[in-house]
C-alpha cells in the first residue's frame, strides 16, 4: 500500500532542538515500520521559510531572508542526514515548484468561491504566525506562546473557513482515527463547535512570502505563511504540476506537536475540502518536551541540542529514550539521569546482556553454531508463549503508542532472560543434554531475531548489529517470514560483536542545570497559595488610635466566637464611620503582632496606587468567615 508520512516543516528562525528531533524520529520510526511491513512509503520533511518571523530573524542577523533560510535549512537537513533519517523528500517552501503549487491552490480556492477580499483588524502573534480576536488574547499576550501580540489593520484576502464548520465536525465524527490521541480530537471538536471565523490568508505589511497569482493584480499581498506552509504536504507530491506522486496522498499521516494542532486539524482539512482533495487519514499529535521540568528556551539557555546528546550517547539511545519515556501525546521531561537509567536498565541489563549471554554460550558450547531444530521437542510451551507476546507488539504501533510497543517488546527480552535463568544451559551442558541446550539457545536466538525486527524502527543501527550477529537482514522478507508467517530461524551462525550497550557510570554531557528566569523564580505553586487563610469578615467597630494618623483599630467579625482585633494603616483613606458594617477580605492566619501597643490578629487586604487606597471587597455578601480561594 502507498503511504504518506510527514513531519511539520520546521521554521528556519532557529537551529534544530530536541523537540524537532523527537517529531522527526517518530515519523522515521513509522516509515521504517511501514517499510518492514511491505508498504511503499513517501516520507516528507523540510523547512518553512517564509513569513514575518523569518523576515525579522534574518534582519536581526543582518542577512537577507533567503541567505538566512539557506543557512538554517541546511542545518536541519544535515542533522537529519547524520541521524540517517530515511526521508524521501526534503521540501523548502522557497522551492520554485512549491511556490507554483501554492499559487495554483489559491486560484482553485478562489474559483470555488472560498476566497474574498476584505480588511483584517485584530491581533497577530508573530512568533506563532497566528491571528487572534480580542476575546482570545490575554492582556495583549498570545494565548498560545504568551508573547506580545501586535494589532493589525490591513487589507487582506480571506478564506471562508466558517463555511466548513459543519463539514469539519462531520469529518471528526465519521473518522474516529483522524486525530489521535482522542483527547486532542475532543479539544479540536470543542474549538470548532464554538464557531469558526473566516481566516485572513494574505498579508500586506511585509514582503517575505509567496505572491498572489498575477491574475489578481495585487502585488502588495503575500500569502499567509500557514497557507503556504500547509500546502507543502501536497506540493511535495507534485500538486499543481506533474502530480506524479499524488497517489501517496490517499493514505496520509501527519505527525505534529500539540502546538500546531489547530492548523493541522482545522485549517488544513478545510483547505483540502476547498481544493477537492482527500483529507489525511491520521493526524498524530505528540506532547511537549521540557528539560528538568522547565520549558526549553533560548533566553533561559536550557535548549537541548540533539547532536550534543547523540555525540555523547548515540542516536539510537536517544531515539529509544524519547519513544520509551513518555506515552505518545503526553508531555515529557528530558534529564540525563533518566536517560542513563534507561540505558543501564533496559538497554544494558535486559537487551545487551541477553545478546552477550547468547554469544558467550553459543561460542563456548557450539563454536557459534546453534540450531532451533530441537526447540519444539523440548520447549513447545515456551514457543507458544513467545508467539503470544509477539502478536501483541504490532497492535501498539498501529495505535501509535510507541512506548507501549517497546514495553511489549521488552517483555520478549525479559522472557528470554527468564528462560536462561530457569533452564540454566550451563547445567544442561554439564549433564550432557546437548539437544536441550541447542534447543534453548535456538529459542533465544529466535527471540532476538524476531525482537530485532521490531526493534529496528526505533533503534535501526542497534537492530542491524543484532541482525548481523544472527546473520539476518532488517528487511520486509525477514519480517514476512519471521513475524507474519511465524517461521523459526533453524540454523544460526552467531557472530561475535562488541557489547552493544555498555553501562554508563557518569554523565557524558555537561549538565546545565536550568536557571529559572526571574519571572519563574517569583512564581508560586498552588500549595504556597493554600497556606494563606483569607476570609471574609464584617467590620463591626472602627476606632482611631490616638497619636497615630495612619492606624485604625478594627474589630472584625470572622464568624468566630469573638471579633478579631486588627490594626490597619488605612486611617488616611477611610473614616471609621464609613467602614462599619462593611465586608472585607482578611488574611486570618497571620502571626499576631503589636502596633502602637495594640495587638493585631490578622491583616485586611487592600490595593494602593497614585489615586489612593481601596479595600478589597466582594461582589456579593458572604457569610462572615467564608474562605477566599
Ligand atoms: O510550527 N517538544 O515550526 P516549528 C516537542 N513551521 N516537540 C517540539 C518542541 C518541544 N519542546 N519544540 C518543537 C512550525 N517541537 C511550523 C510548522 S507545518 C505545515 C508548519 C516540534 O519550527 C513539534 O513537532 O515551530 C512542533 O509541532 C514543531 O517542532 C514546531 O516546529
Amino acid at each position: 500500500m502507498k503511504t504518506f508520512i510527514s513531519t511539520p516543516i520546521y521554521y528556519v528562525n532557529d537551529i534544530p532542538h530536541i523537540g524537532h528531533a523527537y517529531t522527526t524520529f517518530i515519523a522515521d520510526m513509522l516509515k521504517k515500520y511501514q517499510t518492514l511491513r511491505g508498504n511503499d512509503v513517501f516520507f516528507l520533511t523540510g523547512t518553512d521559510e517564509h513569513g514575518q518571523k523569518i523576515e525579522q530573524s534574518a534582519k536581526s542577523k543582518s542577512k537577507t531572508p533567503q541567505e538566512y533560510a539557506d543557512e538554517i535549512s541546511a542545518k536541519f537537513r544535515h542533522l537529519w542526514d547524520i541521524f540517517h533519517i530515511d526521508y524521501d523528500y526534503f521540501i523548502r517552501t522557497t522551492d520554485e515548484d512549491h511556490k507554483v503549487a501554492v499559487k495554483k491552490a489559491f486560484e482553485v480556492m478562489y474559483q470555488k468561491g472560498d476566497i474574498y477580499k476584505g480588511e483584517y483588524e485584530g491581533h497577530y502573534c508573530v512568533s506563532c504566525e497566528s491571528f487572534f480576536t480580542q476575546m482570545q488574547i490575554n492582556n495583549g499576550k498570545c494565548p498560545d506562546c504568551g508573547k506580545d501580540t501586535n494589532i493589525l489593520k490591513e487589507e487582506s484576502y480571506f478564506f471562508a473557513l466558517s463555511k466548513y464548520q459543519d463539514k469539519l465536525l462531520n469529518w471528526y465524527a465519521s473518522n474516529p482515527e483522524c486525530i489521535k490521541p482522542e483527547h486532542k480530537k475532543n479539544e479540536v471538536i470543542k474549538f470548532v463547535q464554538n464557531g469558526l471565523n473566516d481566516l485572513s490568508i494574505t498579508r500586506t505589511s511585509f514582503k517575505w512570502g509567496i505572491g498572489l497569482p498575477e491574475s489578481f493584480g495585487d502585488e502588495n499581498h503575500v500569502m499567509y505563511v500557514w497557507l503556504d506552509a500547509l500546502l507543502n504536504y501536497v506540493s511535495a507530491l507534485g500538486y499543481g504540476a506533474s502530480e506524479a506522486k499524488m497517489d501517496f496522498w490517499k493514505n496520509a499521516t501527519h505527525i505534529v506537536g500539540k502546538d500546531i494542532l489547530r492548523f493541522h486539524a482545522i485549517y488544513w482539512p478545510a483547505f483540502l475540502m476547498s481544493l477537492g482533495l482527500e483529507l489525511p487519514k491520521h493526524i498524530y499529535v505528540h506532547g511537549w518536551w521540557t528539560r528538568e521540568g522547565v520549558k526549553m528556551s533560548k533566553s533561559i539557555g536550557n535548549v537541548i541540542h540533539p547532536k550534543e546528546v547523540t555525540d555523547a550517547y548515540g542516536v539510537d539511545v536517544l531515539r529509544y529514550f524519547l519513544m520509551r519515556e513518555v506515552p505518545f501525546g503526553q508531555d515529557g521531561d528530558f534529564s540525563q539521569k533518566a536517560l542513563i537509567d534507561r540505558i543501564n536498565s533496559d538497554l544494558s541489563n535486559d537487551l545487551g546482556n541477553l545478546l552477550n549471554r547468547l554469544i558467550g554460550m553459543s561460542e563456548k558450547y557450539f563454536e557459534g553454531k546453534i540450531s532451533s531444530k530441537t526447540t519444539s521437542k523440548f520447549y513447545q510451551k515456551e514457543l507458544d508463549e513467545m508467539e503470544k507476546i509477539l502478536e501483541k507488539i504490532p497492535l501498539f504501533m498501529d495505535q501509535i503508542q510507541p512506548s507501549r510497543y517497546l514495553e511489549e517488546l521488552w517483555k520478549m527480552f525479559s522472557f528470554a532472560n527468564g528462560l536462561i535463568t530457569k533452564y540454566e544451559p550451563w547445567n544442561l551442558m554439564k549433564e550432557n543434554r546437548i539437544e536441550e541446550t541447542q534447543g534453548i539457545l535456538g529459542l533465544i536466538g529466535n527471540i532476538l531475531a524476531k525482537g530485532s525486527l521490531f526493534l529496528y524502527p526505533v533503534m535501526p543501527d542497534s537492530a542491524k548489529c543484532i541482525g548481523d550477529c544472527l546473520c539476518i537482514g532488517m528487511d520486509s522478507n525477514h519480517f514476512d517470514n519471521l513475524i507474519s508467517n511465524k517461521q523459526l530461524l533453524e540454523d544460526f551462525v552467531i557472530k561475535k560483536i562488541e557489547p552493544l550497550f555498555p553501562k554508563i557510570e557518569e554523565f557524558k554531557m555537561p549538565d546545565i542545570v536550568s536557571k529559572p528566569t526571574k519571572k519563574e523564580e517569583s512564581l508560586i505553586g498552588i500549595d504556597d497559595f493554600t497556606k494563606l487563610d483569607i476570609r471574609i469578615g464584617t467590620i463591626v467597630e472602627a476606632l482611631k488610635i490616638p497619636k497615630s494618623d495612619k492606624l485604625l483599630k478594627l474589630q472584625i467579625d470572622l464568624g468566630e466566637d469573638r471579633p478579631r482585633q486588627i490594626v490597619s494603616g488605612i486611617s488616611k483613606y477611610y473614616t471609621p464611620e464609613e467602614l462599619i458594617g462593611s465586608q472585607v477580605c482578611v488574611l486570618a492566619n497571620l502571626k499576631p503582632a503589636k502596633m502602637m501597643g495594640e495587638v493585631s490578629e490578622g491583616m485586611i487586604l487592600a490595593s494602593k496606587d497614585e489615586n489612593g487606597l481601596s479595600l478589597l471587597r466582594i461582589e456579593k455578601a458572604k457569610k462572615n468567615g467564608s474562605k477566599v480561594s
